[in-house]
């Protein structure tokens, strides 16, 4: 069990002690937390109870020019930097994994409260950062490691921290959603798609942790991690990307009622009497007129039902510098406010300690489009299938093929296993009368 529980209090430096920030990168995000930051001042100095003083801003080319930013405070030693004796709270919007996580360890054994927006560093050790920050007694906050100004994290671990969460799923990635909304609603290529998100600062440095589903899957592991009380890391989440849905699918969703959305999808499951987490992040089909569907560019949504709350919907900017500064600004703001009065954030909690489930034991639906043999009876034979592996459909629709003597059959199955979902594709595959699975997309509603 990796429960975490706060060890020590922290009893503040008074008010109107200045608190002094270390920045480690200043890219689209840190930028945008530095311009605020100075912007603001005295509203931060008023909010918090002390100034917030700005001591040094790491980044890796010294030779970049940085608008607003006094050389003096630039190195390229972070460091030295999170250690400094000035320095109270290290903001880390690096990016990456290995190095942000040694520098962000040795900034909370130095004592230094740390506010992250890195979904990959958290998703990847929450257990040895959140230990290192319980045994120094300081704060580690990651507001904008998830769907960037949306306020999920604090929602989960501090409006709903009485509720009991079955649930959270919805959109949590900008740049696919941005590609996918452009391929659907302009017409643009991925390619292009793609090269416009990068342009406007949505992407990772790496774009491959977007559209393959990583960056995804990183914030479905925190937030299954927060809403279940049960450590989820990355590798635990099952993850497809968008790369194999082409204009072709995007269309064919579209005449059938459906758009096609990343979603991350986080559910407690049932599994032979024993309650289970899973945690996906796959393409998935959604009606047209569902919520889900009117998210554009890069916003994000996401939905949690609990017990007693019922169904929340939270929508608004998931990427970009100006907005996921905010979040950063807001943990910022939580971390200074208790150097200086004392005290500490509520911190997580894994007690619950639940099983993950494999991705075979998850229950969902199936769009499948196939091209079979366009012959009498072939529509039956399939059906048969199905009721065989105990699959039920929803609907089945045959079209004219593209081809002489092919037609071309689409599937909607009701909720079933995901193996068995699976194993049935594998044997459609090795029936004579289908030609090829053009598409098997996943359904939700
Ligand atoms: P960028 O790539 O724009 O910026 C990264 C910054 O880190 C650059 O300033 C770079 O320096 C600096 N850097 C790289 N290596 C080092 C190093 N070894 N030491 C010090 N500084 C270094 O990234 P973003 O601002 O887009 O993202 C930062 C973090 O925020 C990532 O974890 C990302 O996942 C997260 N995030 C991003 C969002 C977005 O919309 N962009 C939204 C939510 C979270 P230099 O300037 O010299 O190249
Ligand atoms: N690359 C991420 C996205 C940034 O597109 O959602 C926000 O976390």
């Amino acid at each position: 069990m990796t429960a975490t529980a706060q060890t020590s209090f922290n009893p503040g430096k008074g008010v109107g002690q200045p608190v002094g920030v270390a920045v480690l990168g200043m890219g689209t995000v840190g930028t945008e937390v530095i311009r605020l930051m100075q912007e603001y001042s005295d509203e931060f100095a008023a909010r918090i109870g002390g100034p917030l003083e700005l001591k040094g801003v790491s980044v890796s080319d010294l030779e970049k020019p940085r608008p607003g930013v006094d050389r003096e405070l630039l190195t390229d030693d972070a460091m030295s930097l999170v250690q400094r004796d000035d320095v109270d709270i290290v903001v880390e919007v690096i990016g990456g994994i290995d190095f942000p996580r040694r520098v962000v360890l040795a900034a909370l054994k130095a004592g230094k409260s740390v506010v992250t927006a890195n979904k990959a560093l958290v998703a990847a050790h929450a257990d040895e950062l959140a230990a290192a920050a319980d045994e120094a007694g300081v704060d580690l906050y990651f507001e904008a490691a998830v769907a960037a100004a949306i306020p999920v994290v604090g929602m989960l671990r501090r409006s709903l921290a009485g509720d009991q969460i079955q649930r959270i799923s919805g959109i949590v990635n900008g740049t696919t959603n941005f590609i996918l909304d452009a391929m659907e609603s302009t017409g643009a290529t991925y390619e292009d798609a793609l090269a416009e998100a990068t342009r406007l600062g949505y992407a990772e440095a790496d774009p491959t942790a977007d559209v393959e589903g990583h960056d995804a899957a990183s914030k479905a592991a925190i937030l299954a991690s927060l809403g279940f009380h049960t450590r989820v890391t990355f590798g635990d989440v099952y993850c497809e990307g968008i790369t194999k849905i082409t204009a072709a699918d995007i269309e064919a969703a579209r005449k059938a009622g459906y758009t096609i959305k990343l979603l991350a999808i986080c559910e407690k499951i049932e599994v032979d009497g024993e309650t289970k987490v899973n945690a996906r992040v796959h393409p998935t089909l959604i009606p047209s007129e569902h919520p889900l569907a009117s998210v554009k560019e890069s916003y994000n949504a996401i939905y949690v039902d609990a017990e007693a709350a019922g169904s929340l919907m939270f929508y608004g900017n998931g990427a970009g510098g100006a907005p996921t500064a905010s979040a950063v600004l807001g943990d910022l703001v939580g971390a200074a406010r208790n150097k200086v009065h004392g005290g500490r954030a509520p911190g997580e909690n894994t007690y619950a300690n639940l099983p993950i489930a494999d991705f075979g034991e998850a229950i969902t639906r199936y769009h499948i489009d196939m091209t079979v043999v366009d012959r009498a009876g072939v529509l039956a034979e399939l059906a048969q299938k199905f009721a065989d592996a105990g699959i039920s459909l929803r609907t089945l629709r045959q079209e004219e093929g593209e081809r002489h003597n092919y037609a071309r059959l689409v599937v909607v199955t009701h909720s079933a296993r995901e193996a068995d979902l699976q194993k049935m594709v594998e044997e459609l595959e090795a029936l004579d009368d289908v030609q090829r699975i053009d598409s098997v997309i996943r359904l939700d509603s």
